[in-house]
């Protein structure tokens, strides 16, 4: 799969570690930053995620900031994007299961590197159902205008 990564400077620890784990398994990474731990700001690097991911140049998103609320919030912004941030497997499981959620973020500041390689795996691991998911995903899709 081909994903595009972001974080902030909360999170670029973890945006590498889990960056390495991606290519490892054999996945694509276009990292589009932050490449520093100077101060920038959290809604830059999610619309860039978002919008490769809504724009078909990359099939699912991981941006990581402190808590990775702000990623979150910022991200589904923009259409056709499903951002969820999780701090749980079970989550990370349940929303690509259920609502076809096409970016993950996490915050590097709630979970630790192993939890949050756990919640990766997860996530990847987890396939859309669709079926009766369809009607409601498609109903959040109505919600964008
Ligand atoms: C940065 O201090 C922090 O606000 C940011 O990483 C994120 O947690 C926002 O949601």
């Amino acid at each position: 799969m081909r994903f595009a990564i972001g974080c902030d400077h909360a999170g670029l620890a973890l945006k590498r570690l889990l960056a390495e784990r991606l290519q490892a398994l054999g996945h694509q990474v276009q990292d589009l930053g932050t490449d520093s731990a100077a101060s920038c700001d959290y809604p830059d690097f999610a619309e860039a995620v978002a919008r490769a991911v809504a724009g078909g140049t990359a099939d699912q998103g991981l941006l990581i900031c402190g808590t990775g609320i702000g990623m979150s919030i910022a991200a589904n912004k923009v259409p056709g994007v499903r951002a969820a941030v999780v701090s749980d497997t079970f989550s990370a499981r349940s929303t690509r299961q259920h609502n076809d959620a096409n970016v993950l973020c996490l915050g590097e500041r709630v979970v630790g590197a192993g939890l949050a390689l756990d919640i990766l795996d997860a996530w990847l691991g987890a396939t859309y159902e669709g079926g009766r998911h369809q009607r409601r995903v498609d109903k959040i899709t109505a919600l964008e205008g």
